[in-house]
Order: C-alpha cells, then structure tokens, then sequence
C-alpha cells in the first residue's frame, strides 16, 4: 500500500468553512506576525519571529528553512493556535486562529508521543480528542491503513521507548495524517529517518498531497529536501526571524519520477538557496544579531 492509495475525507463540516479548490484560494495568512516568549527566569522578553506577512493557497506545498533558533518551529505552532501572536493575525480558511483545531495537524519536531501509549494508541488519539465525525469502523480501518503506510505494521503494540528514533517519527507522522486533516504542518519530519527511507517518504508525501490537495507547511534543514518538495521555499533570517527572501520552485511533478537534481534549473535553486541560508547560518553560529 502507498499513500496514494488512501482517500482522505476532509474532517469535522462544521469546523470551517468548505476549503476551497486547489490553487485558488488563500488558506493560511499571518499578517505582520511577530511571536515571541517571556523568559522568566531572566525576566526578559525574546523575540522569536518578527512581522511574517505570508499567504499559502490551498493545495500549496511550502517549505521553511532557515538557521537553527530562527523561530521556523514558533511559526508553526502559532499557526495551529498553539502559541499566541504578540503582534498581527494569523487566518485559517477565513478564520481568525484562537486555538488549535482538527483542521490543521501537526508532525512535531520532538515526536510528542505519549509514553503510557502503544503505537496504535498513539495514533488513535487525534480522534479521542478532536471532534471528528468518522465511524469506530472507520477509525480502527485507518488506524491500520496508516501504520501500514509508515511501515510499522507488527509494531503496534509496542511502547515509544521500544522504537528508534526514525520510527517514533514515523509514529508522529501517522498520527498527523490519520485524521486526513486541510493543512499538515509538518517540523522536520524526516529528520530521524535514514536516507533511503527518507527519499521514499519524500516521494509518497508528493503523491499523497498531489493527491488530496492538502496545503502543507514543512520544516527542514536540507535544501535537497526543500527543492525536491516544494512549490515555494521561505527562506527565514536569524532571530528574530524575517522573512528573507521567497523563491518559487517550478520544476515539473511529480519530481520524483525522474532525476530532478539533474537539471539545470535545480542546480541553481540549490546554489542560491544555499547563499541566502549560509550568511543567516554563520550569524547564527557567532551568536550575533540578539
Ligand atoms: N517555549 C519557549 N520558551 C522560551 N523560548 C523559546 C520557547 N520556544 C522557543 N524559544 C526560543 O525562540 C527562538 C526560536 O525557537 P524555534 O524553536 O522556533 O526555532 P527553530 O527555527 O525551530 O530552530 P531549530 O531549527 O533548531 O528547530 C529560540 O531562540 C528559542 O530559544
Ligand atoms: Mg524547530
């Protein structure tokens, strides 16, 4: 079974209004976001993310990358309503963001999985706590469907210590996708995963959201893995993370049905990718720019 053979059903009617088509419509928008946290061992304030205008249409796939500390992973968890703006707005479908809700999942960059839960449990949980309208049938038929699909059938029953690291990932993952939610946002989610595995992962995820049209925001630190996804790469300076520059990414898809990091064009995206992400990574080192 590959992810294309899945049939996403979108989730809860009542808790958005109907997406609309690929393409055409805006489904996320932060507007001069700025986000960051008190420290209150130090009684001060850091500024993680400053003033991110940024629209992603339905069905677009786009890829943040940027310097460790320069406040990608903040990013995402104010757009699913885990972190709270200090300044600007963030939109959902038209809607101001409060809160998280099932129309946006996420693959989080420290797993997140429950010890107390087996595999199954674990993935299980989107439905114990969302509101989603999906049949017991349905749920345990998932549940199977996508432990299948991240290759951990036989695992089930094991608890999160029994696993490697690639394999809790592949749990949060499965977790992510099972309730077939509008918009994954998705915080490196391959980066625990070896390189062979990865590449297939990497292929099944652009079938899948070619598939289903969900709008995906993705986090990572390989400009390979920015490239061969992406429909847009935002390149983030350091913290206070800026948005430095936007750079579109059209090479033909599925990219993964042919050796795309052949062409010409692909060998250029990766070199200016590389220019704009190397100065913010080297400030980042020295630990400049507070
Ligand atoms: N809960 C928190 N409390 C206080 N500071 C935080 C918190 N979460 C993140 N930060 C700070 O916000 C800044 C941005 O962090 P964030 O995790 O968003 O970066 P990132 O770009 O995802 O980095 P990485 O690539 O290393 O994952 C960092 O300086 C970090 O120390
Ligand atoms: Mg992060």
């Amino acid at each position: 079974m590959t992810l294309m053979e899945t049939t996403p059903q979108n989730v809860a009617p009542d808790q958005s209004p109907a997406p609309a088509p690929a393409g055409t419509a805006p489904v996320i928008v932060t507007e001069g976001l700025t986000v960051g946290y008190k420290l209150h061992r130090e009684r001060k304030r850091l500024t993680a993310l400053r003033d991110i205008s940024l629209s992603v249409n339905r069905g677009e796939f786009v890829v943040l990358v940027g310097p460790s500390g320069c406040g990608k992973t903040t990013y995402i968890n104010a757009i699913s309503g885990l972190v709270d703006p200090w300044e600007g707005t963030i939109e959902v479908n038209g809607r101001q963001v409060t809160g998280p809700g099932p129309d946006r999942a996420m693959v989080f960059q420290d797993y997140a999985l429950m010890p107390w839960r087996t595999v199954e449990s674990n993935i299980r949980m989107p439905f114990e706590f969302q509101n989603l309208q999906v049949s017991k049938d349905e749920i345990d038929e998932r549940v199977r469907r996508y432990i299948e699909l991240v290759d951990l059938t036989g695992f089930e029953k094991s608890y999160p210590y029994e696993l490697s690291g690639g394999m809790k990932q592949r749990v949060g993952i499965a977790r992510a996708l099972v309730s077939e939610p509008d918009i994954l946002l998705a915080d490196e989610p391959f980066a625990a995963i070896d390189a062979m595995t990865r590449e297939a992962m990497q292929s099944e995820l652009e079938r899948f959201v070619a598939k289903t049209h969900q709008t995906v925001i993705f986090i990572t630190h390989s400009i390979d893995e920015a490239i061969t996804l992406a429909d847009r790469v935002v390149v983030i300076s350091f913290r206070p993370g800026q948005i430095k520059e936007i750079v579109d990414v059209n090479l033909p898809r599925p990219r993964f049905d042919y050796d795309v990091k052949m062409l010409p064009e692909y060998v250029e995206l990766r070199d200016h990718i590389w220019r704009l992400v190397k100065d913010e990574a080297l400030q980042s080192a020295r630990g400049e720019k507070r």
